[in-house]
């Protein structure tokens, strides 16, 4: 495997960084995940405002303009195609005789840069929906979900309880609403009160949860799924619950904390959400 760091390309074992790194000591850096099908990469722009946004509030002077560059060039020493490529940008390690543990930092730094890919399937690999059983659980990480921070503590405490508990990953709820997944967001199919059913996802206003992507495929795709505050109640009780990804792209929740969702089985709004974004990537998007 070749990594890139800070604009080099080296060899994974030669890929070092100093304990120093506030990456390291303090989670203070940003990452992005993205995908490339058949060497071309989803939404590419998306991701980079999201890491420019990102950094801008962070205050990490790095131009993320450069990851579609790095990114073309990362696959290609890797002689990849179809891979899961990941950006991570630190605010990069103290000087010598710089205090390393400073929370304001000591002065300017080079943040620190690191780009790695690995295989994945191609898209003709991925005609159905992945299926996973999930359980609901507290969402105790930070308020600023938006910022798609290195800090997964919270994520990975939740996706370990869910495991414990013999389910593949975690629905995260904050003062009675959906937030997102471990590692995703969520969709929820609903009976429409008409014999019909309709898609919804929680709004950034309703939970401090990340625009992922994904979802802002979906939603500028398809106008009728609502945005909004989804109850704990509304859950449990949906026809269908999808998680969406970069990496695992449409799942079907088909168990919620030990009960079946709908038939218990992957229904039609998780095939055609995934239909509709097969659909996207193979138009370009
Ligand atoms: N995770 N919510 C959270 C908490 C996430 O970590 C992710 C993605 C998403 C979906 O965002 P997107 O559609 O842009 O991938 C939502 C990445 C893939 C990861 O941690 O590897």
């Amino acid at each position: 495997m070749i990594v890139h760091l800070n604009g080099k390309l080296v060899p994974r074992d030669q890929a070092l960084v100093s304990v120093f790194d506030r990456g390291f000591l303090f989670g203070d850096g940003l990452y992005e995940g993205l995908r490339a099908f058949d060497g071309r990469v989803v939404a590419m722009d998306l991701h980079v405002e999201r890491l420019r946004q990102g950094l801008a509030e962070c205050r990490i002077a790095w131009d993320a303009a450069e990851m579609a560059g790095l990114t073309d060039e990362l696959l290609r020493a890797n002689n990849l195609r179809d891979a899961f490529i990941y950006w991570q940008v630190t605010r990069g390690t103290p000087g010598p005789g710089q205090a390393v543990r400073g929370r304001v930092p000591a002065g300017p730094m080079m943040p620190t840069v690191m780009g790695f890919c690995y295989p994945t399937s191609g898209l003709a690999q991925n005609a159905a929906p992945a299926v996973k059983r999930a359980v609901i659980s507290q969402d105790t990480r930070w308020l600023r979900g938006r910022v798609k921070s290195i800090s997964l503590l919270g994520g990975v405490l939740a996706a370990i309880e869910a495991h414990e508990h013999g389910a593949d990953d975690a629905i995260l709820v904050r003062d009675g609403l959906v937030a997102e997944g471990t590692s995703s967001n969520v969709f929820v199919a609903l009976e429409d009160g008409f014999g019909g059913t309709r898609i919804a996802t929680p709004s950034l206003q309703s939970a401090p949860i990340l625009a992922g992507v994904t979802r802002d495929l979906l939603l500028a795709a398809d106008p009728a799924i609502e945005e909004r505050s989804i109850s704990v109640r509304e859950l449990v009780e949906a026809r269908e619950i999808m998680l969406t990804g970069t990496l695992s792209m449409v799942t079907s929740v088909v168990e919620i904390g030990g009960r079946p969702v709908g038939t218990g089985r992957p229904g039609p709004c998780a095939a055609g959400l995934l239909e509709l974004l097969l659909r996207l990537i193979h138009g370009g998007r």
